[in-house]
């Protein structure tokens, strides 16, 4: 626990504990456009995959034990995160030297601005989401899950049906775009591929995550509008 500790307070630690709970949301960006794209199978494959979900581990875990020990998880990736990046920005903001400032660190400066700005859209997206999406607070049509049955697709295609509602979702994808363009790269430099021999590599691989991952989410909202993917 001290050495987690130690880590946590070192700024080498600040900056591997930051890559490495970005990996675990990339992981987790991955396995949740994958589960979205079933959307165009239809109805019974979504909604079948959402209930899966939600009885995964049973009988040892109770209903809806796996998703909670994972809820659990990604909560403490996202909040170590965001707590990191937030005391990184403060420590450069007071090492910020304002008399000589190279191309080099305009264009750190200018990264590291990008970040700050769609990370806090994407927390503002994701709180929103929750709501709109397991939750039902602010979905006018949503319909609750029951034990046995889960409506994840009703909801989906109620709730994106809206062209509204369907411009929030495409407008953070925009930003979930631009802030893994930057972090992926950035996670591998800290992570170690600064090797000669990878450092050709980071940047199209920076690249086609974040296109995938984009391309991927937002041909749900879209074909929802298009009535691509429609209710039976
Ligand atoms: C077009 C983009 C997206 C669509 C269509 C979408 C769709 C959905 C749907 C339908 C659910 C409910 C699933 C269920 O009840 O089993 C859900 C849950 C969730 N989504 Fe998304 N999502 C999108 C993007 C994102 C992004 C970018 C993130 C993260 C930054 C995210 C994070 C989550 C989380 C944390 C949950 C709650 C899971 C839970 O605890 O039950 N989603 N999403």
């Amino acid at each position: 626990m001290r050495r987690v500790v130690a880590l946590y307070r070192s700024s080498v630690g600040k900056k591997i504990l930051m890559a490495v709970t970005g990996f675990i949301w990339i992981g987790f960006l991955a396995g949740h456009m994958l589960g979205n794209l079933k959307a165009f199978q239809g109805a019974g494959a979504f909604d079948t995959y959402a209930h899966h979900l939600r009885i995964l581990g049973e009988p040892i875990l109770p209903y809806k034990g796996f998703l909670w020990i994972f809820r659990a998880v990604m909560f403490l990736a996202l909040v170590i995160h965001v707590l990191l990046s937030w005391q990184t920005s403060r420590l450069s903001w007071a090492a910020r030297t304002t008399k000589y400032r190279r191309q080099e660190s305009l264009n750190f400066d200018f990264a590291s601005r990008w970040m700050r700005w769609t990370g806090v859209l994407i927390l503002v997206f994701l709180v929103y989401h929750i709501l709109n999406m397991t939750t039902g607070t602010l979905h006018a049509g949503f319909e609750a899950e029951t034990t046995t049955q889960s409506f994840a697709f009703h909801n989906l295609v109620t709730g994106l049906g809206n062209p509204w509602v369907a411009a929030i979702y495409i407008v953070a994808m925009v930003a979930i775009l631009f802030h893994l363009w930057h972090g992926v790269w950035s996670l591998f430099q800290t992570l170690g591929a600064s090797h000669p021999k990878y450092v050709g590599w980071r940047r199209p691989i920076a690249v086609v995550v974040s296109i995938v991952i984009f391309f991927g989410f937002v041909s749900i909202p879209m074909a929802i509008l298009t009535r691509i993917v429609h209710l039976q």
